[in-house]
């Protein structure tokens, strides 16, 4: 479904594995002073919080240093080293996918200005690196980074995505703009090293940036997004132009998921205000960089810089200039910018003028204020007052464990409720929990959670999908579509044979299976699976191509899991990969790359699940407050569905 007010920018856009549910992003935004362990406030967390919550498609938490050692710049960064950080990172994380909207990190180093702006002795750089050995003209001496602090750092970025992955980010942000490390390495006026790193040649000055992007891929995985943000011209005198930057975007091309193209560098006064456009130039004034840029990747752009009327954004995504808009001032003025433009509210959109308020503060002060925003920087106590309690007439589609959150949630705030669901019973997922004896008390909620909905005064409508004529006709003030996730069958011969089953094999009290079952996926489901048909006595082979099984599962879940699979007769094929079903069974090449059949009467594929993307686009834009929860917002656990299920009423 189209949105009828901004088809362009309400558009969902795949960024590497994600679905990103329309083009507008948050360009990072240090928020206040994190607190002095370098981990986010819980004024930083309602900060983001509110940004996620005015339905943009991602938020960037910033400014994560990845080597605080030598990268610090200024008190407003994170420290993605350390531990401590974590659980303000997770609960971050969290929050802003309550909002049906993916949280990103960006990973920095301050390259030779670190130190700059810290401001007490605790932050500051003991020595302070950049490309090359020099006195800055503040009196900093800089030197010249040597070669194994390169690769240092290089897998410091690494281990700093895999940080923020681990806790819960969908998404990195690699910074290369604005004059920090990485963009120092590529700028020929400040990198004029006489190595493989650095000078004249430009394949020098990439190669440190390309190393930290091929660091981090190996760190997270393929499909993992990867965001490069870099200055598509420093606008500094000897400093790279358009031209140049083309040349690092197609190296980058196929590598990263999105380029992102900023401008500039903060160290020069002039620069400053191109990349944070000031009111005396017109809004867009850079996006002719990005659209350069595009004609010659095929990798998804973004532009950034003094955007604030969604017409203007609209017909940049329309014209092709680029794929993704992304805004940061006008998100601090007006946090609902996206959702008003997209429900036909944009006469009611604040625009920021430019007035640079929030930066003088920010450097000044380190607080976060805006002058037509008296609500910026104090989020946390709005998170408890303010709200709007009008009654509303609220739509879920999907009675599984995040439709039933969110019913319940509403009702609790004195909503209309009226529930959809395909199926005959409340419970999605969980309901093939029924007969695995271990699962009891997770089905048991599930049967316990539909009793609460229907006593709630939620009206439930089983054996209904919610389909956009229904919308129209109920005319809801909002939906939470709780719409869930389709199995993932991998595309190899023989997969619709009569021998291959899904996972609704379980739901029987006796499962449709054979005697010999090979389960094709040993992840934590499949790896569940093996162990409930062991237990039935059947003789099972769990195939997967990972060299482990149940990577998805909570640790000490994990090792209850092993227990029972020590104690079973489950055969665990790791690092093998299916390449055919034959009626004989699952044939396979093993680790060693022969071939291998694994006998058996019934191949079961639990190969993974992906969101429900098709039917949450058919709905998207059906009421005026829409918004996705669970598995068909993100794959996830219970845990995510309960989360975001109960959160995302509190955003209608
Ligand atoms: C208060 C404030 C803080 C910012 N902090 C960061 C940051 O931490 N990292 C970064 O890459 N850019 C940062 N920026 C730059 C923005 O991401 C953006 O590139 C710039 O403001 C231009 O976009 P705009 O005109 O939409 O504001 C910041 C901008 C502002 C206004």
């Amino acid at each position: 479904m189209l949105n009828k007010y901004y088809p362009h920018l309400g558009s969902p856009i795949q960024i590497g594995k994600l679905t990103f549910k329309n083009r507008i992003v948050n360009s990072p935004m240090a928020p206040p002073d994190f607190g002095p362990d370098s981990a986010l406030t819980h004024y930083n967390m309602a900060y983001y919080d509110r940004r996620a919550e005015g339905g943009v498609a991602l938020v960037t938490v910033s400014e994560g240093i990845v080597h605080m050692q030598t990268g610090r710049s200024h008190t407003k960064q994170l420290d993605l080293a350390n531990p401590l950080t974590r659980p303000s990172l997770a609960d971050t994380a969290r929050m802003i996918h309550n909002h049906d909207c993916y949280a990103s990190v960006e990973l920095s180093h301050g390259g030779k200005y670190a130190g700059n702006r810290t401001q007490d002795e605790s932050g500051k750089s003991a020595v302070r690196y950049g490309p090359i050995d020099e006195v800055l003209a503040n009196g900093a001496v800089i030197h010249e980074m040597p070669e194994d602090l390169i690769f240092e750092i290089a897998d410091s970025f690494a281990k700093a995505a895999s940080f923020v992955k681990s806790a819960g980010f969908d998404m990195v942000m690699i910074h290369s703009a604005h004059g920090w490390l990485l963009h120092q390495f590529l700028s020929p006026s400040m990198n004029t090293r006489k190595d493989k790193w650095g000078g004249p040649s430009i394949e020098n000055r990439m190669r440190f940036p390309l190393l930290v992007v091929d660091r981090i891929r190996a760190a997270v995985g393929p499909g993992f997004p990867i965001e490069y943000r870099m200055s598509g011209a420093e606008c500094t005198d000897g400093g790279y132009d358009v031209d140049a930057a083309v040349e690092v975007a197609k190296a980058l091309d196929g590598k990263v998921d999105l380029i992102h193209v900023s401008a500039g560098v903060h160290e020069d006064h002039d620069a400053f205000v191109i990349t944070h456009p000031s009111m005396f130039v017109p809004h867009g004034s850079n996006v002719h960089l990005a659209a350069e840029i595009k004609k010659h990747v095929s990798t998804p752009v973004a532009t950034v810089g003094g955007l604030n009327d969604p017409d203007d954004m609209e017909e940049i995504i329309a014209s092709g200039k680029a794929d993704i808009v992304e805004i940061a001032r006008q998100l601090l003025v007006d946090p609902d910018t996206p959702q008003k433009a997209l429900s036909g509210r944009k006469d009611d959109i604040t625009k920021c003028c430019r007035c640079f308020t929030c930066f003088e503060e920010l450097l000044n002060n380190r607080v976060s204020r805006c002058a037509l925003n008296p609500v910026i920087g104090r989020e946390f106590d709005r998170q408890f007052a303010f709200r709007d309690t009008a009654k509303k007439r609220v739509l879920i589609a999907g009675g599984g464990p995040g439709g039933m959150a969110a019913a319940l949630s509403a009702r609790a705030r004195g909503h209309e409720v009226i529930l959809f669901e395909k199926g005959k019973r409340l419970g999605g997922q969980l309901l093939s929990e029924e007969f695995v004896p271990f699962k009891e008390d997770l089905y048991a909620y599930a049967v316990q959670q539909e009793r609460r909905v229907k006593e709630s005064g939620a009206q439930v409508r089983t054996e209904t999908a919610l389909t956009p004529e229904i919308v129209a006709e109920l005319a809801p003030d909002a939906m939470i579509l709780a719409l869930g996730a389709v199995p993932i069958v991998p595309n190899i011969p023989g997969i619709d044979g009569p021998n291959v089953v899904g996972l609704e094999a379980l739901h029987e009290k006796t499962p449709a299976v054979g005697q010999k079952v090979v389960i094709l996926g040993g992840g934590l489901v499949g790896t569940e699976t093996a162990v409930y048909l062991d237990l039935l006595g059947r003789d099972v082979t769990v195939v997967e191509m990972r060299d482990d099984f149940a990577v998805d599962a909570a640790e000490m879940h994990k090792t209850g899991l092993e227990l029972m699979l020590r104690k079973s007769r489950v055969t665990m094929q790791l690092r093998t990969r299916a390449k055919a079903v034959t009626d004989a069974g699952l044939l396979c090449i093993g680790p060693d790359g022969s071939e291998i059949l694994f006998e058996a009467d019934t191949i079961l594929v639990a190969a993974g699940m992906r969101s429900n993307n098709e039917l949450v686009s058919e709905l998207r834009y059906a009421a005026p407050r829409v918004l996705a929860v669970g598995d068909c917002f993100k794959v996830g656990k219970v845990v995510d569905a309960t989360y975001s299920g109960h959160y995302s009423i509190l955003d209608i």
